[in-house]
């Protein structure tokens, strides 16, 4: 195929494997911080005739030695540029030959956090996508994988790699990774660093020591991580079938990261929000979310290392299979169905307004100007719930063996998406062509459902109708249907269900489905379990909705009717309609039920959010004002709390853990319903019982949901000035505390006071994690982002700017703050988009956000 004309951009179909391959990576490191050397050996092979060998080298990666088997090349042969390093195929040998170069680098200098860089005086690396060519030349590429030998001379008494020790002496330490890899999964550490260590004997009877290092005296805060690891391996092995495969597995904890955490090969790297916390410092989400991320990590050690991709556009094949695995691992540990329920707001808060916005894309896409740009809620979110739908389709046993089959066929490849659907064709004799439109095709469904009940038939028919339609997304206007299961359960008048889930398999625009002998009309309870990422239209009354909260039998559904009623009158009020009775009521009842588990109790309670609000409007065709919408949330949330404030305080009492607190499922459960009972209190008790449990709670679960009382009442300044005295030096907390201060404002003071914070001295703005604590919990007040005056457009655009000259990536995400700008009014619309236009004409503007804007802007022109 001929290369595609758009010289900026990726494309998928232009894939080439590289011309050579590589049999082996030698690499020895003299670690200085503004001068590291790095000498790199690798022995390659022409893979047919000989061609220019190309490789990849950032622009501040300096060359100081280059030999080929031995003998420096005629510099005529060699051609460097700005992103690559070539050396002409007449200067090559025949057969295997070794390519030796010298570069130094400059990690001090390194404040993208890609590559080789510093952080609080430890060296660290961050490859994934491509940072690898930041270190050395090397063809930095997910399909070219070779053993490793890694030498580290430093004066650092702690130095890692990937793979097992190799040896060790005063300033040097070895390292020998057996398993081929790309260099995408290459990692080193040298640090001042302590472990903590605990060990694993995997099934078949390998012995695997394992530590995670942290700076000394953070080591009391790493043993929930360590548990956690332990029971994601033992998991692995239960479940997959799937065995860790080196002497030693590493975790180190990082301050300064981009993202949550990496999965280099037997040497993780982690944000250290991923794996500090203790009960004073962590709240409950903390410890689930360290939980899920060691498991995913861990988990990547098969789908991801073992199998790797073939090519970027491929991410999903690991990502998403990742997400869904580490899914699963977090349901088989706490709650299942409380685990569904989550999983689906974040798909909606953050996959849902991506796939129906300016920056939609497949979960496999074809075309990309910066990688980085594409680590998002759609490939890993949604690739998530592709691959559970395979295995609504396939069925629990077909999935297994398709799984079996994967391992087995793809050990030690770098495969794709066509690969991963070959298998389950395979395995399962099932055709996919049509499933793999949600690879291929953007867009969420809409799915509307009509049904009819036929008394003429003997015994009655229900007749269920199903259409699916998928509104354009850029670059794609033609949405051909897709298979969509949609799992339905039935009902009974008496609240008895009818008829178990049923798995009915939509393939056409429009299809419909009949249920025979069922005697009465049945209440159809459908989605059940949320069986596809789609956006269901019904058209069902609030007194059903309210029916199917009090006993529809699948969890999922039942939580789903009464987020609907709460939608429905939370779209009326923000339009100025009086509405949210039946909701009131029903919740109430759903409250005080004791049988109900508490977490799903809370998860109930919880109103949707603005954004959420403001997205449903927005589907409805009504133009969302954030003002309207905060009101209309603020005020039904005051009236539940004035109709139930009796029960809501005796929840708040009776569900107070006792004993010293336990970061497990159970105790974590009966805190949420608790907290969630003091969110609506707050509303009419003026923030006293707030003020109280700040004062006396021993967890920060509970003080930092009492602080975010505080703060929502007005009263919050002495509780943070409290947090601060107690807390200052710990950087994790004083996160927290910059993001609370600004997330829970009311939103008119939100960017003003984003603004009084950003001038702080301790506002630490390098830091990806205090970056995104201010910025982020500005973005996170909806009303507060999209501030009538434009100040918190202006705010976030003054500080991505400062940002895209240091750290590029960071800087790109978080401009995703503005991806929804298109559909609010056009006074805000003018005013976003001339925040955008402003980092659009930015000067040295880097790739990353000036691809992340030029698709915000497009939407909207
Ligand atoms: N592969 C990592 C994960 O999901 C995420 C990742 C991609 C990453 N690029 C990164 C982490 C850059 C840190 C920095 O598991
Ligand atoms: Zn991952």
């Amino acid at each position: 195929m001929a290369p595609t004309q758009d010289p900026i951009a990726q494309h998928l179909a232009d894939y080439r494997p590289y011309p050579f391959i590589l049999h082996q990576t030698r690499l020895d490191f003299t670690l200085k911080p503004a001068a590291t050397r790095v000498r790199a050996a690798l022995t390659l092979q022409p893979r047919a005739g000989v061609e220019d060998l190309v490789l990849d080298g950032g622009g501040r990666v300096t060359l100081i030695a280059l030999r080929i088997d031995g003998a420096a090349p005629d510099p005529t042969q060699v051609e460097r540029d700005d992103e690559t390093l070539t050396i002409a195929a007449a200067a090559l040998p025949r057969g295997v030959f070794v390519v030796e170069t010298e570069v130094e680098i400059d990690p001090s200098a390194n404040t993208e956090f890609e590559g080789l860089y510093l952080s609080g005086g430890m060296f660290c690396t961050q490859c994934e996508a491509e940072g690898f060519r930041h270190i050395t030349f090397y063809p930095d590429r997910p399909d070219v994988m070779a053993p490793f030998d890694v030498t580290i001379r430093s004066e650092k008494p702690v130095l890692l790699s990937n793979g097992n020790p190799a040896g060790q002496g005063p300033g040097v330490a070895a390292w020998h990774d057996p398993w081929p890899k790309p260099a995408y999964l290459f990692a080193l550490v040298a640090g001042d660093l302590v472990s903590v260590s605990d060990s694993f004997t995997t099934r078949s009877g390998r012995q695997a020591e394992l530590n995670i290092w942290v700076r000394p005296g953070d080591q009391d805060r790493a043993g929930y991580a360590m548990e956690a690891l332990i029971r994601s391996m033992t998991w692995d092995e239960d479940v997959y079938g799937r065995e860790y495969d080196l002497d030693v597995f590493n975790i180190v904890a990082v301050d300064d990261f981009n993202m949550g955490a990496m999965e280099n090969k037997g040497l993780n790297i982690f944000n250290s929000k991923l794996v500090l916390a203790s009960p004073e410092t962590a709240t409950d989400a903390d410890y689930e979310r360290i939980e899920s991320v060691i498991a995913h990590e861990y988990f990547h050690n098969w789908t991801g290392n073992r199998i790797t991709c073939r090519d970027w556009f491929q991410l999903c094949l690991k990502e998403g299979l990742t997400v869904f695995r580490d899914q699963q691992f977090t349901a088989d540990m706490r709650s299942a169905p409380v685990k569904r329920i989550s999983d689906v707001r974040a798909l909606r808060a953050r996959q849902f307004r991506e796939d129906q916005g300016p920056l939609a894309h497949p979960v496999r896409p074809e075309r990309y100007e910066e990688i980085n740009n594409f680590y998002t809620a759609t490939v890993y979110e949604k690739g998530a719930e592709v691959i559970g739908m395979l295995k609504r389709l396939v069925g629990d046993e077909g999935y297994a063996r398709a799984l079996e089959l994967y391992f087995d066929r793809h050990d030690g490849d770098a495969a794709t998406i066509e690969d991963w659907l070959k298998v389950f064709e395979d395995a399962t004799g099932r055709d996919l062509a049509q499933f793999k439109r949600w690879y291929t095709d953007a867009g969420t469904p809409h799915l509307t459902m009509e049904e009819d009940w036929d008394d003429s038939v003997r015994g009655g028919r229900l007749t269920l109708r199903l259409t699916q339609h998928t509104p354009p997304t850029p670059g794609q206007d033609d949405k051909p249907p897709r298979v969509i299961p949609v799992a339905v359960g039935l009902i009974g008048p008496n609240g008895d269900e009818v008829a178990a889930t049923r798995i009915l398999e939509l393939t056409q625009a429009a299809q419909s489905f009949d249920f025979d002998g069922l005697g009465a009309r049945p209440v159809v309870s459908t989605l059940r379990g949320f069986s596809a990422p789609v956006v269901l239209e019904r058209p069902i009354d609030d007194r059903t909705r309210a029916f199917l909260l009090a006993h529809d039998t699948d969890p999922f559904a039942r939580w789903e009717a009464g987020r609907d009623l709460a939608l429905s009158a939370l779209v009326a009020l923000a339009q100025g309609r009086q509405a949210g009775d039946e909701f009131i009521d029903a919740i109430g009842r759903l409250a005080g039920d004791d049988d109900a588990d508490p977490a799903f109790r809370a998860l109930c309670l919880a109103l949707p959010g603005d954004e959420d609000i403001a997205t449903r409007l927005a589907a409805l065709d009504v133009t969302p004002d954030p003002d309207a919408i905060h009101a209309a949330r603020d005020g039904l949330a005051r009236r539940l709390a004035e109709a139930h404030a009796e029960r809501l305080s005796e929840l708040y009492e009776t569900m107070a853990v006792p004993g010293p607190y336990s970061p497990e499922a159970a105790a974590a459960a009966r805190r949420s319903l608790r907290i969630a009972a003091l969110g609506l209190l707050n509303r009419i008790d003026r923030g006293d019982r707030a003020e109280v449990l700040f004062g006396t709670a021993g967890n920060m679960t509970e003080r930092m949901a009492a602080l975010i009382c505080l703060i929502r009442r007005g009263r919050g300044q002495a509780a943070l000035d409290a947090l601060h005295d107690q807390f200052g030096d710990n950087r994790l907390v004083m996160d927290k505390w910059f993001s609370v201060q600004v997330m829970s404002a009311p939103p008119a003071e939100a960017p003003a006071i984003a603004g009084r914070l950003a001038g702080r001295r301790d506002f630490d703005w390098k830091n990806p994690n205090r970056f995104r604590a201010l910025l982020g919990g500005l973005a996170a007040n909806h009303a507060g982002f999209h501030a009538a005056d434009g100040s918190g457009y202006d705010f976030t655009a003054d500080w991505l700017m400062r940002m895209d000259k240091v750290n590029p990536q960071i800087a790109a995400r978080m401009s995703t703050a503005f991806e929804t700008w298109p559909r609010y009014d056009a006074a805000r619309r003018e005013r976003a988009r001339a925040a955008l236009d402003r980092i659009a004409a930015m000067p040295g503007i880097s790739r990353n956000t000036r691809e992340m804007v030029s698709r915000m802007i497009a939407a909207g022109a």
